[in-house]
């Protein structure tokens, strides 16, 4: 058993079947990525690891519980299971503090003196203990993602879903994001990232995991993907990236 299973998830909007029987299994401590075209179903595979959308087949299970399906503890499971996503989500009417500590206190009746401490730990883990009084809109773009980053860290997450989280920055300041991930990555977080960083992916990821059309297609270390890739199609996809600069 592994520590994160989907085993054989189907999901569909409407007629239009997005994840067609995806078996994935990751073992804590692991950093996977997801890679594949646009539209293969990787935020749709993210998002249902965190009950944002039902399934229709198959199942999900977190440390041997199943975690999908009618009658979960959906809030139980979002405790466990963080996500960031690529248009960073924080509330603009709130301070960088407030945005942190919010969960904690709401959701985990942390005090607010106990929340307030943890946040500004984590701020000065990621350079921003001079930013606690700001709001978002004060923000540069990858300074409002390492908020959002440390919003989802502030439940102690087992797992960390990362939905292309550099997508929207300028190139000067997807580093300062990305290593962010690196470092939680080597701190042993359980990580499933999808990204179209691949040069990142190849230097942090235990696992690249190639989706086409909502299938798995290929999944190994990244030397085994991006060195010898064995289906023709992984190898298609490289190629372009590769053409695009981005490998
Ligand atoms: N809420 C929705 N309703 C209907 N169809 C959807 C919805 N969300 C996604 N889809 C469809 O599901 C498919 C997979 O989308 P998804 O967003 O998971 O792809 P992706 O791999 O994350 O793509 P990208 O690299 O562009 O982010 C697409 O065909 C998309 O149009
Ligand atoms: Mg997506």
């Amino acid at each position: 058993m592994a520590f994160l299973e989907l085993n054989d998830v189907e999901k569909s909007y409407g007629e239009n079947p997005v994840l067609r029987g995806v078996t994935l299994h990751i073992e804590k401590h692991q950093v996977v990525c997801l890679i594949g075209a646009s539209g293969c179903g990787k935020s749709t595979l993210l998002r249902c690891v965190n009950a944002l959308e039902e399934i229709q087949g198959g199942d999900i299970r977190l440390d041997g519980d199943v975690v999908s399906g009618e009658g979960i503890d959906v809030n139980a499971l979002r405790r466990k299971v963080g996500i960031v996503f690529q248009s960073f989500n924080l509330f603009p009417h709130m301070s960088v503090l407030n945005n942190v500590t919010l969960s904690p206190i709401r959701v985990l009746g942390r005090s607010r003196a106990d929340a307030e401490a943890q946040a500004r730990t984590l701020l000065k883990r990621v350079g921003l203990e001079e930013k606690a009084s700001a709001f978002p809109d004060q923000l540069s773009g990858g300074q409002q993602q390492r908020v959002a980053i440390i919003r989802a860290l502030a439940m102690n997450p087992e797992v960390l879903l990362l939905d292309e989280i550099t997508s929207a920055l300028d190139p000067e300041l997807v580093a300062e994001v990305l290593n962010i991930v690196r470092d939680l990555a080597e701190d042993g977080l359980t990580i499933i990232m999808a990204t179209h960083e691949m040069s990142f992916a190849q230097e942090v990821a235990d696992q690249i995991v190639f989706l086409h059309e909502g299938v798995v297609l290929e999944q190994g270390t990244p030397k085994e993907i991006f060195g010898a890739p064995t289906h023709e199609r992984t190898q298609v996809f490289l190629k372009k990236i590769v053409a695009a600069g981005r490998l």
